[in-house]
């Protein structure tokens, strides 16, 4: 029996969590091609992670303008609530907790995935020199609109909206997907946002609108059900800010009044080196943050282990081994290997790769 706090319970904001082990966000593409709704498919993956102390779902998007890559899953139609309905009733059946991540890509889009063709918006009309998936093969992203000053409150109420929809859903929070450059990201940092109205210029300004989108969500379903990721010192997605511990510091000051469930980091680039540039130090603004504190990227169980028992994070987030791993609690309590990653099965097909990780038990009875 292992003892490490690790495997112990944790009470995050209103979510009663069974371990402080997450599956972190990771998107699939594997909705349903003609609404862009989960279906059975989902149900069985997330249910087979459904040991977790808590799920965080694959980034998805809040209107149909927030999309930005083929077959991510939405949350603003019936037939996608629909959809997740069934994803929250088999993981709750399972004795776990999920909570959807809330997504608008902003300008990491393309004009095909787009409605009508149209350009994908964004703070400001600089494309990003990155590269989406359009569903046949890997593009650059499309040079964005800026949005006008007057269009940004209907996508703060898409936020809201798609907050009321989670809870319809089932879910039992909300994650903020405010990280690796995507629309709210884009907002905040000055390589993105050249903005010369409330919205732009000042660190305040930057943070305008995810202070906009945390006061909509937690107004509409309680803070104690929203948490938020932020990658502050990551690059993904080519964003890019001129001195990101001062933005960040600032947003972390503006996110302690709320009383969040919790806040989660990409520490250092994600999915990549931990290690952050001179001059920067995430652990300064982890300590900045007041509540329950999720550490994620290139976690290991002897770090996350350590991580926990130190007081360094209350929650570790684990995004790559829980899709090779559906079972990863187990594996991480008994100190039992780990299954191989397959990355020619990570984005878009059907069930390999998906569903078909052995746990401990399938191996043992093979
Ligand atoms: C296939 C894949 C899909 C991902 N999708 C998302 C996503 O939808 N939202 C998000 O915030 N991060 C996403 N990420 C980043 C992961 O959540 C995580 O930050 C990263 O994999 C580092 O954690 P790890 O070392 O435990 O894998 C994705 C990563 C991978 C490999």
């Amino acid at each position: 029996m292992t003892t490490e706090k690790l495997f112990t319970p944790l009470k995050a904001g209103a979510l009663d969590l069974a371990n402080r082990i997450v599956m972190a966000p990771l998107t699939r593409n594997r909705a349903r091609a003609e609404d862009d709704a989960p279906y059975d498919i989902h149900v069985e993956y997330y249910a087979q992670r459904a040991s977790a102390g808590l799920i965080i779902t694959e980034a998805s998007q809040i209107m149909p303008e927030g999309k930005g890559y083929a077959w991510t899953p939405g949350i603003y139609s019936k037939a996608q609530i629909d959809g997740w309905k069934k994803v929250t009733d088999a993981v709750h059946a399972k004795g776990g907790k999920i909570v959807v991540q809330l997504w608008h890509v902003g300008r990491i889009s393309h004009t095909s995935l787009q409605p009508g063709g149209k350009a994908p918006v964004a703070p400001s009309a600089i494309a990003a020199k990155a590269k989406t998936f359009d569903g046949t093969a890997f593009v650059d992203t499309s040079v964005p609109r800026a949005l006008e000053t007057d269009e940004i409150a209907a996508i703060v109420d898409a936020y809201r909206q798609a907050a009321l929809n989670a809870i319809e859903a089932g879910f039992d929070g909300i994650e903020v997907h405010a990280a690796n450059g995507y629309l709210i990201d884009q907002f905040l940092r000055d390589g993105s946002n050249l903005r010369d109205d409330i919205y732009g210029g000042s660190i305040e300004n930057r943070t305008r609108f995810l202070v906009e989108v945390m006061d909509a969500v937690t107004q509409a379903i309680g803070a104690d059900r929203v948490g938020i990721r932020l990658s502050p010192l990551s690059n993904a997605n080519a964003i890019a800010d001129s001195n990101p511990m001062a933005l960040f510091s600032h947003v972390i000051d503006r996110l302690n009044p709320y009383g969040l469930a919790y806040l989660h980091l990409v520490e250092g680039q994600t999915g990549g080196p931990r290690e952050t540039p001179e001059g920067t130090d995430i652990n300064a603004l982890r300590k900045r943050f007041e509540g329950a504190y999720m550490a994620n990227n290139g976690y290991t169980r002897s770090m996350a282990i350590e991580a926990v028992e130190s007081g360094a994070a209350d929650l570790v987030a684990f995004g790559r081994p829980f899709i090779a791993n559906p079972d990863l609690v187990a594996r991480l309590q008994q100190d039992a290997p780990l299954n191989d990653l397959d990355r020619g099965t990570l984005y878009g097909g059907g069930r390999e790769g998906y569903v078909d990780y052995p746990t401990l038990d399938s191996q043992a009875a093979a």
